[in-house]
């Protein structure tokens, strides 16, 4: 990996052994792009790929400057209305009104590893040797702001980090209207933009379309990341497909409003912007003050979307997720809420648990209504105190039963929140986000705390850190259930009221760094209503996120699948509940389910006790099977092999580090009677290595595996064989193969 600038064309160019980035000073001053892709080789001058040609019919030009104008020239951090005209990177309100600012190059520093963002998440190095920073400085000499721009290069994959750091130098305020964390513009617009989208229940689903002239954006101002759009696009060239071809992805490592754009010009330049999302965001910036943005990381692969996937989930498993947990396999856990809701009592939780050490589980977690007046969803948020009637020995009492069973604790909490019907919020009506003299509207009963305000993160850590200081907690399960609306902090001035959604955002992960360090052995899993919040910035923080509340084996095949474009296995929480489904009230077979959440964290939502002894027996066998493969399943290279979005199959797999043991989930959603023959080409083995399937015993080689395919036919057909089990809908299958040892 290298840095290296060419002073005689004013040329950087970043590069590793899969990528380039190249960029140049330009004669106005400021840093134009000139390639981002796959590595070439270096050379003294690249200006060649910086096109200027001359439309004097619709451009305007810099005035005495031999026609030089920005309108169709791919820059680094462009800002509007001085000859360009697409929407910019940053934007700066000035006193006098103005938006218009010229950022001139001042100078360079290349430094060794990556420096950390304060207060926010971002990738990080554990040696110098893994990466190096570029940092390009930039300032308008009017408002006297600097504007810092950070390029990390990982030494490994085709990975740039990008941020922006702005100070105000001057002495006078000036307010930042649009700070975006990546501006990249390319030189044409043959791709197809592939975004994760849905809601709530529905989350991460694949849609894909072709980019034509205009802007298309996903984004949120939810302030959460939201169900509706992960913060996540992949650009792909046509014709590109999981197993070849480029492509390029933008992640934000943010958790709270966020737009990533793509502008295709009149001239088919691509234009992709990611960061805050402008429209709810002003920061005001006095004199000497610095803003810092979050991150965006730009991933480039010319060798398939498995291949762009599996580069960032080796980042964000290895160099995002901290801690404890980050390297280890995942308990398998029992959560009780699908299988009580709010009923339960202490006597009720110690019979879930005490199945659930006898199958074998080894967390065991108390999920919401344990606290204040809890009995349903309308009181009690903000209370983070034992119900008594309901666990009259508390919680460090309930958590020593527990831990006396054999099994781990774990507890649920949503921080944020608060019910009007709770002694929290009798004490502190104030300290909800609501604008004076506007309705306060509500979600699922409760408000939002403002975690812009100190004072109201440290009164909830305060509760928060007692519980976990008093009772053996081992997993918190952090919940987040609405989203913000009528954004307005108590305490801050009319010309900072833009600034509370970040603020809030900055609060959160505050109390989420506090508590971390300070608990480092406690296993935090993010859950937004599910994947509400199913982000990079949470996985910083929590390396593991409830994916989704909807726990249907058939739905979660389209939801992980989408959700594996951008995150490990190791991160998404997978569970096996009842049936019929709580969400969408469908039946599907015990090991169909387990089979589905086996390419997850792993755990049970339900009532174990409620099961028949064959079904108890069956889930016995799964969680020896899980415990036996997680280390592989969780932290394994994981391909997709068949869309759920496409087809009635879905197939993914997971080869272990050595390639000497792979697990491939296979799925059918509807049956079909006399069906094909079929076969699933596989990926990632060993040519030279025998596997041995067990299902049938027998051994195949890595290459027969991977060209001639896994042979997958249905041996039923519709028309079982005397003594066999005829498959149905919803059937599917693991297939385990390994490296025979003789
Ligand atoms: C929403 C979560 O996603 C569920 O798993 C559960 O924890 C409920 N909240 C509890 O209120």
């Amino acid at each position: 990996m290298n840095i290296v600038y060419h002073e005689g064309s004013r040329t950087f160019h970043l590069y590793n052994d899969r990528i380039s980035y190249i960029m140049t000073i330009m004669k106005n001053g400021h840093p134009g792009q000139l390639y981002f892709g796959r590595q070439i080789r270096d050379r003294e001058d690249f200006s060649y790929l910086l096109e200027t040609c001359h439309r004097p019919m619709t451009s305007c030009v810099y005035e005495n400057d031999g026609g030089f104008s920005l309108e169709h020239i791919r820059q680094e951090y462009p800002v509007f209305g001085t000859t360009d005209y697409r929407q910019p990177a940053v934007e700066i309100r000035q006193e006098n009104g103005s938006r218009i600012s010229d950022f001139q190059y001042q100078g360079y520093t290349i430094t060794e590893g990556k420096p950390s963002l304060q207060g926010l998440p971002a990738t990080y190095t554990e040696s110098a040797q893994e990466a190096r920073t570029l940092v390009l400085t930039l300032e308008d000499a009017v408002t006297k702001v600097r504007v810092q721009l950070y390029y990390t290069i990982f030494a490994k994959g085709g990975i740039l980090a990008r941020s922006v750091r702005f100070t105000n130098t001057g002495a006078q305020p000036v307010w930042l209207a649009r700070a975006m964390s990546l501006c990249l513009d390319l030189p044409d617009r043959e791709y197809v933009w592939q975004q994760l989208s849905g809601c709530w229940a529905r989350e991460c689903h694949i849609h894909n379309r072709n980019l034509e002239p205009g802007i298309v954006s996903i984004g949120s101002m939810r302030g959460n990341s939201s169900h509706e759009h992960n913060p996540f696009l992949i650009l792909k060239r046509p014709g590109t497909d999981e197993r070849q071809g480029e492509a390029v992805g933008v992640s934000f490592i943010y958790s709270g409003n966020f737009r990533i754009q793509a502008e295709v010009d009149a001239h088919d330049t691509l234009r992709i912007l990611a960061g805050i999302d402008p429209e709810t965001f002003t920061w005001k910036l006095e004199g000497q003050e610095t803003f810092q943005t979050p991150e965006a990381v730009l991933v480039y692969t010319d060798r398939g979307l498995n291949h762009l996937s599996q580069t960032l989930h080796g980042l964000y498993r290895k160099r995002l997720a901290r801690g404890y947990w980050r390297d280890r396999a995942r308990p398998v856990l029992n959560n009780n809420w699908e299988a009580t809701y709010f009923n339960f009592t202490q006597d009720r939780l110690l019979e879930i648990a005490a199945r659930a050490k006898e199958c074998g589980v080894e967390l065991f977690v108390l999920d919401d209504g344990w606290f204040g007046a809890r009995s349903s969803d309308h009181a009690g948020l903000g209370d983070w105190k034992a119900n008594r009637e309901r666990l009259p020995e508390g919680i460090a009492g309930l958590a020593e039963k527990i831990e006396r069973m054999g099994l781990k604790f774990g507890l649920w909490f949503e921080p944020e929140m608060v019910n009007k019907d709770s002694d929290f919020y009798r004490q502190h009506p104030d300290w909800i986000l609501s604008t004076p003299q506007r309705r306060q509207s509500q979600g699922r009963n409760q408000y939002v705390l403002d975690f812009s305000r100190k004072e109201v993160v440290d009164a909830i850590y305060e509760q928060m850190a007692d519980i976990l200081t008093n009772a053996k907690i081992s997993y918190i399960k952090w919940d987040m259930n609405r989203s913000i609306t009528e954004c307005y902090s108590q305490t801050l001035p009319p010309d900072r009221q833009g600034e509370v959604y970040h603020r809030y955002i900055l609060g959160v992960y505050a109390l989420y760094e506090r508590l971390t360090s300070e608990f480092p052995e406690v296993l935090f899993e993010s859950c937004a209503s599910g994947g509400g919040r199913f982000d990079p910035g949470m996985l910083y923080y929590a390396p593991q996120a409830w994916t989704s509340d909807d726990s249907d084996a058939v739905e979660r095949l389209k939801i992980q699948y989408g959700a594996s474009m951008c995150y490990p296995v190791s991160s998404m929480g997978t569970h096996v509940s009842v049936t019929p489904n709580h969400q969408v009230f469908r039946n599907t077979p015990l090991h169909t389910r387990a089979n589905v959440a086996y390419f997850g964290t792993f755990g049970y939502e339900l009532d174990l006790n409620q099961l028949s002894p064959e079904e108890t027996e069956e889930v016995k066998a799964q969680i020896v099977f899980m415990k036996k493969y997680r280390e592989v399943l969780q932290y394994g290279t994981f391909y997709r092999l068949k869309s759920p979005f496409e087809g009635n199959e879905a197939a993914w797999m997971v080869v272990s580090d050595d390639q000497k043991t792979a697990l491939v989930g296979w799925y059918r959603i509807l049956n079909c009677a006399n069906g094909n023959f079929t076969r699933l080409r596989l990926e990632g083995l060993n040519p030279e290595f025998c596997y041995r399937n067990a299902k049938t015993g027998r051994c195949h080689f890595g290459d027969e595996l991977m060209y001639a395919g896994l042979i997958t036919s249905d041996g039923t057909a519709g028309q079982a064989p005397a003594g066999e089990m005829p498959s149905s809908d919803f059937d599917s299958r693991m297939y385990v193969l390994e490296v025979a040892e003789s």
